[in-house]
């Protein structure tokens, strides 16, 4: 079984990331996994070319420091030539109306004056990210979920239609911290694009910033700490962010705190602790680029390789070789 995730160098790695998904990929880490940076994927939206490069080698690094295997790792655009050819066999295999369906296109388009073509178009590129390397599991946040059905659902036609060349993928959604909420602002999931940042925790903030916002963070006239999801989101978002952080349930978190400044205590030492040596790891990477660089062209080699005879077999079940 191989599993395979990404993340979108669009902005800094934050607690949501860390919880919902690269933990995770880390604890559960065999040699065949594959975890990239996906720095194409943050072309959908307006952005700057020297700020992306800069937070593709960050969030590199900080997948490295969180313990994934540098074996695994690679970014996205080292496989721009064999991800691009496969992406426009996907476009050839998916409705316009399954693209334009997607959640996070709807909600993304709807704040641009003229949205991209690649903001629609991306989870086919998602797609091929996945089908290119086989990947059987892919381990992400809820909001991911809707593209790992459609990347199910191309496999399948392109399966059923050409010939049996992919692996049909299934999403991993963790049971706890599949959706962490903005601290300021608990209506929100935490976003690497969110325009007010004190509700975002990142891994590389320094420790008495992430607790200033763990300490402000919003939560209801109630006195009581109790895990009530649906009706006091902000404060059962802490109590998530606890009991993930100490390895408990949401509920048995809960009764460790009598007051939400007793909660607010408990939640930024656990968190602190948990990124500390996330953050002091990373930051010896930054220093160390030619260490960075190395993994990056060892990965692309690995992943290009990988690659190379599903994507001939496509391309020939197709009728394109
Ligand atoms: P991205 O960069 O938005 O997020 C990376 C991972 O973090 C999870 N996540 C969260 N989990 C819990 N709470 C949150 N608030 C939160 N915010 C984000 C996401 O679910 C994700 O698992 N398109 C993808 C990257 C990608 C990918 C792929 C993933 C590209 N190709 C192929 C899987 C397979 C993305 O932008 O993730």
């Amino acid at each position: 079984m191989t599993r395979l995730s990404g993340i979108t160098p669009s902005g800094h790695i934050h607690l949501g990331n860390h919880l919902g998904a690269i933990r995770r990929w880390a604890a559960e880490s065999e040699p065949d996994d594959l975890y990239f940076v996906s720095d194409l994927h943050a072309m959908t939206l307006p952005y700057r070319p020297e700020r992306l490069r800069a937070l593709t080698r960050e969030n590199l690094a900080v997948l490295l420091a969180a313990g994934i295997d540098p074996g695994s790792v690679f970014v996205q655009s080292d496989l721009v030539g064999e991800l691009g050819a496969l992406n426009w066999v996907l476009e050839c295999t998916c409705g316009y109306g399954e693209a334009a369906r997607m959640i996070q296109f709807k909600e993304k388009a709807a704040e641009q004056d003229s949205a991209r073509l690649g903001l629609l178009t991306y989870p086919v590129l998602m797609a091929a990210d996945i089908l290119l390397q086989g990947a059987s599991e892919i381990p992400v946040g809820n909001d991911q979920n809707q593209h790992v059905e459609l990347a199910r659902t191309l496999a399948r036609r392109f399966n059923a239609s050409y010939g049996e060349v992919f692996t049909v993928p299934a999403a991993a959604v963790p049971r706890a911290a599949a959706g962490v909420r903005d601290l300021a602002d608990p209506g929100r999931k935490m976003a690497k694009s969110a325009q007010q940042q004190n509700g975002v925790v990142f891994v590389l903030d320094e420790p008495d910033v992430a607790q200033r916002k763990i300490n402000r963070a919003k939560t209801d006239d109630l006195r009581d700490v109790r895990y009530e999801p649906e009706q006091r989101p902000g404060l059962a978002n802490l109590i998530e962010i606890l009991a993930v952080c100490t390895g408990v349930s949401p509920y048995a978190a809960a009764r460790t705190a009598t007051t939400y400044a007793q909660l607010k205590d408990a939640v930024a030492e656990a968190v602190l602790e948990e990124l500390r040596p996330v953050r002091e790891r990373a930051r010896e990477l930054l220093d160390d680029p030619g260490e960075l660089e190395r993994v990056r062209e060892k990965g692309a080699r690995q992943a290009a390789e990988r690659a190379s005879s599903r994507l001939g077999a496509a391309l020939r079940v197709a009728g394109l070789r």
